[in-house]
């Protein structure tokens, strides 16, 4: 099969490319500057124990029309949409033009292309409270004021839930083959425990490092839902391939432990003592509207979204992974992993 993956230099896009072609499969990795990302990604799935040969790279940009794409592609079987700009602080017409404007251009190609699209969104999207509360309206024509759930979510998540549901309406108006992934918080790989630094577990795992996690956010029923990286890559890949793949996936390990109970197992792993007080949620979000302390703390009010207490239905995505041998690892073991990564970079730092 030949498929197209966009934001395939990021941190799930690389480990997507490298099970893809370790399946065989060629991938085409949409990206804004070829020439000098393309050798870096090679190498990069080369290490991962993908095949390098077979992947090849087109000139693409989420932000430009038909995203600026220069000459005819070949034809797809499957495209898988990754890209985005994944940062906090992100301005509303920034994130909509990337995650939003740019999701609806890909969904177009695939239209086009007459192929699947592996859209990835997030798990928020199964957080039926939290859209409410932020005014989303999820059914087929519903009316949402977009610039207030800006104001409310931010720019990275608002535009993800908004990329997602224009996405759908998109895919019910016209004929297209989708499968949606929605992914928890991803975590290193299960085997080796990388991590990018700028991933959110990363940033947690260092900010219990440097003491500036003082107290657990919430109570002992948050959560911060887990998937890892490479069972996340066999998912999508699955979803690539398979006819019979569900319309939506929920990715994510319903045996993560409580926020408490993880950063416990991290703080073991770097020798540091855990928090052990709580710091409910609306607490911390009124004190890091403080100027400069989201700065000082690196924990960013729109990052707490994702902290909660809801309990998600993964029945029918873990009996799908079953069906094809997927199983999630064991959590503490992966997070053992990760912090052992963490503390790897942290040492080449100094
Ligand atoms: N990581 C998580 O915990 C998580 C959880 C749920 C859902 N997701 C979703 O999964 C996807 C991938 O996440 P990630 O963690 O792998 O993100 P990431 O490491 O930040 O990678 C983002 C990718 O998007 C590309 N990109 C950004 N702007 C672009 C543009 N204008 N045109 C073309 N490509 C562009 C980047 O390319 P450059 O290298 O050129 O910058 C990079 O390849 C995102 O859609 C994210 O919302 C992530």
């Amino acid at each position: 099969m030949t498929i197209l993956v966009t934001g395939a230099t990021g941190f799930i896009g690389r480990h997507v490319c490298a099970t893809l072609t370790s399946q065989q499969h060629h991938v085409v990795a949409l990206l804004r500057d070829p020439t000098t990302q393309l050798p870096t990604l090679k190498q990069q799935i080369r290490q991962l124990g993908g095949d390098e040969h077979a992947l090849s790279a087109v000139k693409g940009d989420l932000d430009e029309t038909s995203l600026g794409l220069q000459g005819p592609l070949p034809a797809l079987s499957a495209i898988v949409h990754l890209g985005a700009r994944f940062a906090w602080q992100l301005a509303m017409a920034e994130a909509r033009r990337t995650n939003v404007a740019g999701s609806l251009a890909v969904a177009e190609l695939a239209r086009q292309q007459q192929c699947r699209l592996v859209f990835i969104s997030g798990f928020m999207l199964e957080n039926h409270a939290h859209l409410a509360r932020l005014g989303i309206d999820t059914q087929p024509g519903g009316k949402t004021e977009w610039p207030s759930v800006y104001t409310r979510a931010g720019g990275y998540e608002a535009s993800k839930l908004e990329a997602a549901i224009r996405v759908r309406e998109f895919a019910r108006q016209h004929p297209l083959d989708m499968v949606e992934i929605q992914p928890a918080t991803v975590s290193g790989h299960s085997q080796r425990g990388e991590l990018d630094p700028q991933q959110p577990l990363y940033q947690l795992i260092a900010n219990l490092h440097t003491g500036r996690l003082a107290m657990i956010p919430g109570s002992q029923c948050h959560w911060l839902p887990l998937v890892c990286v490479d069972g996340l890559a066999e998912l999508i890949a699955l979803a690539c391939v398979d006819p019979q793949a569900p319309a939506r996936l929920l990715a994510l390990d319903p045996n993560t432990p409580s926020l408490g109970g993880l950063l416990q197992h991290c703080a073991a792993a770097l020798g540091r003592k855990p928090p052990r007080h709580y710091m409910p949620i609306p607490l911390l979000r009124g004190l890091l509207r403080l100027p400069g302390l989201p700065r000082l703390m690196n924990t960013w009010p729109e990052a707490l979204h994702f902290i909660q207490t809801t309990r998600f239905d993964t029945r029918a995505s873990s009996d799908y992974m079953k069906q094809h041998g997927l199983v999630h690892p064991d959590t503490d073991g992966v997070l053992t992993l990760c912090v052992q990564h963490f503390l790897c970079c942290t040492q080449r730092e100094h």
